[in-house]
């Protein structure tokens, strides 16, 4: 399970809103994998990571192209190269269900991932849109 902490904070109300969202997700997925839930429960969680994590990037890239972010190419590579993990871990669960080695790849793969993303990569989109924000 991931508790929010500070040090994932980009300072950006947005993103942070969103990133709070997406780990909410990733939690409710460990849960209903670890928990013996059913199928159908499982499945719905998977399915709405995978669509938040569409959204949430594709907000994400909008502001990063509306504020001329000068690594958005690779960051939306980034982007694209999860969505492919996501995608893919979707379709292991639907076809073998859940298991121990799923709930270690949604943690290292997903959550894991997200949370080296934040500190690498979205605290320098946000730092960008901050100075280049004029108030
Ligand atoms: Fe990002």
């Amino acid at each position: 399970m991931y508790t929010w902490t500070n040090d994932w904070a980009t300072g950006n109300q947005t993103i942070d809103f969103q990133h709070k969202q997406l780990f909410q997700a990733i939690n409710n997925l460990l849960e209903a994998c670890q928990s013996g839930k059913g199928r159908t429960h499982i499945d719905s969680t998977m399915i709405f990571l995978v669509n938040y994590t569409a959204k949430h990037f594709g907000d994400e890239e909008k502001l990063q192209q509306q504020f001329g972010y000068p690594d958005y190419p690779n960051h939306r590579k980034l982007h694209d190269n999860f969505k492919a993990t996501v995608n893919e871990l979707a379709k292991q669960l639907r076809e073998g269900g859940p298991s121990i080695a799923i709930v270690g790849k949604v943690n290292s793969s997903v959550g894991g991932w997200l949370v080296n993303h934040i500190q690498k990569e979205d605290k320098k989109v946000a730092a960008h849109i901050k100075s280049h924000t004029h108030s």
